[in-house]
């Protein structure tokens, strides 16, 4: 190689650099994760000015000037109307001018359907929509499966080099930006492959510095895998100002979009989308999805209120309790903690004196989402009883708390949200924890407080 180029190892998990490889990152204490890339030396001039005092660099530097905080202009700050209540929601209010957000998620989860979705119906800004992945006959077969759309002024390329990609920008002059996705993209400044660590750094720090300068904001999409092996979120994360995550199982319609990191909002927003044949609709109300409508009363199902972020909803567990086949009994979970599940059985065990050690325990949370709210400690537990006994519990029953050690039943945050989602929603009666000061009033549910897993199970059986 020549000597302008020189080798360097990445860590592919969050981006650590070391001059020679390592077996474990120093930094995140991840195994095999570093990988060589070839990045151009710096140059000579850097490379002086590295060896200087910093002091001596303050004739040549010099723009920014320190102000103290009562003479910061604000203006009052505009957001963008993305005309998706869902993603505006979770954006904290709408796009902030000037932001960077990265959209990750797991290649086939509806990414690009939503950005392009997102994009198609913004009123009045002209927009350059950048894939480095699909061409533009794609991008229009997927417009049309999206119908109509209210966007006149997006501009589409297909496109994978940033230096091209920043003379598209400078010709449509747009007032928003997608690049679609970043693993893509890849500059002539650095050596190594588009994915690349180094390549994913390089652009991101490029097109940040660009939203910075031009007050467009850009959002980004990140595939990540679940192996982490695609290079990519992890080490955007520091640089981008909104870090979005849609997730969601590949087999079941529903996807959250959760914010992981936002500079201008709350990270406890969610947006709730249900994938279509023709792209993604939003869901206002998701305890209607998850609750399924009974016509007779089954064994094993429990209602639980849970709050996913500040969003309080309803939603079904299920349970199925058979004796063991073999030897060892079979506990599994889908969308639930499995370690967690064995605790609450446990607890069933040593407490309340059933007897599980010989039996199978199959937990299922309805809608395909995964769930970790303790709250639904309760739901499950009864859920589990219910179908050991083979019993069905009261429908218009539901229930909220945390499970302790010895049996006893804990207090959980947002009561209030929780008790008037159940009422919305029709429920007759909610069981929760034993609370000091709780203000019912005005409330028409039944609210019925148990201070154990005992009380809980004698006010459910009858
Ligand atoms: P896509 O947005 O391409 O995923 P990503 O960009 O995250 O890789 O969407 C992938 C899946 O979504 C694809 O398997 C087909 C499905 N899909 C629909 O069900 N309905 C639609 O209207 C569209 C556009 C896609
Ligand atoms: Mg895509």
């Amino acid at each position: 190689m020549a000597g302008k180029y020189k080798s360097v190892y990445f860590c592919s998990n969050c981006g650590g650099e070391s001059s020679k490889w390592l077996g474990k990152c120093p930094a995140c204490g991840e195994w095999n994760t570093f990988v060589e890339e070839v990045v151009k030396k710096e140059s000579t001039a850097q490379a002086a000015a590295k060896g200087k005092s910093p002091m001596s660099l303050v004739e040549t530097n010099g723009k920014s000037k320190p102000t103290l905080i009562e003479n910061v202009e604000t203006t009052d700050e505009v957001r963008y109307d993305t005309a998706c209540g869902e993603f505006n929601r979770v954006l904290g209010g709408g796009l902030v001018p000037g932001s960077m957000v990265l959209i990750g998620g797991e290649p086939g989860i509806g990414k690009s359907t939503l950005v392009l979705q997102v994009v198609l119906n913004i009123v009045g800004k002209k927009t350059l929509y950048v894939s480095g992945e699909e061409s533009l006959k794609q991008l229009k077969m997927r417009a049309e499966r999206l119908g109509t759309y209210n966007n006149k002024q997006c501009f589409f390329v297909s496109e994978n080099s940033l230096e091209e990609i920043f003379v598209h920008i400078k010709n449509v002059e747009p007032e928003l930006v997608i690049i679609d996705s970043i693993q893509t993209i890849s500059t002539e400044a650095v050596e190594s492959s588009p994915g690349s660590v180094s390549q994913v750094r390089e652009c991101a720090a490029s097109i940040l510095r660009y939203a910075k300068e031009s007050n467009v904001p850009v959002l980004v999409i990140g595939h990540i895998t679940k192996d982490g092996t695609i290079a990519g979120p992890k080490i955007l994360e520091h640089i981008v100002d909104t870090v979005l995550q849609f997730e969601g199982d590949q087999h079941y319609m529903y996807r959250i979009l959760r914010a992981i990191k936002n500079r201008f909002g709350s990270t406890s927003e969610i947006g709730i989308f249900e994938m279509m044949g023709s792209g993604l609709r939003e869901v206002t109300n998701p305890s209607e999805m998850l609750l399924s409508e009974h016509t007779q009363n089954l064994s094993g199902t429990a209602i639980g209120a849970m709050m996913e972020g500040v969003r309080p909803f309803l939603i079904e567990v299920q349970s199925l309790v058979s004796t063991a086949a073999y030897g060892t009994p079979q506990r599994s979970a889908t969308g639930y903690d499995t370690r967690r599940l064995n605790m609450l059985l446990a607890v069933l065990e040593k407490r309340v004196g059933f007897k599980l050690a010989q039996k199978d325990v199959f937990l299922n949370i309805a809608g395909g989402i995964r769930v970790n709210d303790p709250a639904l400690d309760l739901a499950i537990i009864s859920s589990v009883l219910s179908s050991n006994m083979d019993i069905p519990l009261d429908p218009h029953t539901c229930l909220a708390g945390e499970v302790g050690l010895s049996g006893e039943i804990r207090p959980v945050n947002r009561i209030e949200q929780r008790i008037m989602e159940a009422e919305k929603l029709g429920f007759k009666r909610i069981i929760i924890p034993n609370f000091k000061n709780l203000d019912l009033k005005g409330t028409k549910i039944k609210v019925e407080t148990a201070n154990t897993v005992a009380d809980a199970f004698k006010m459910l059986l009858g």
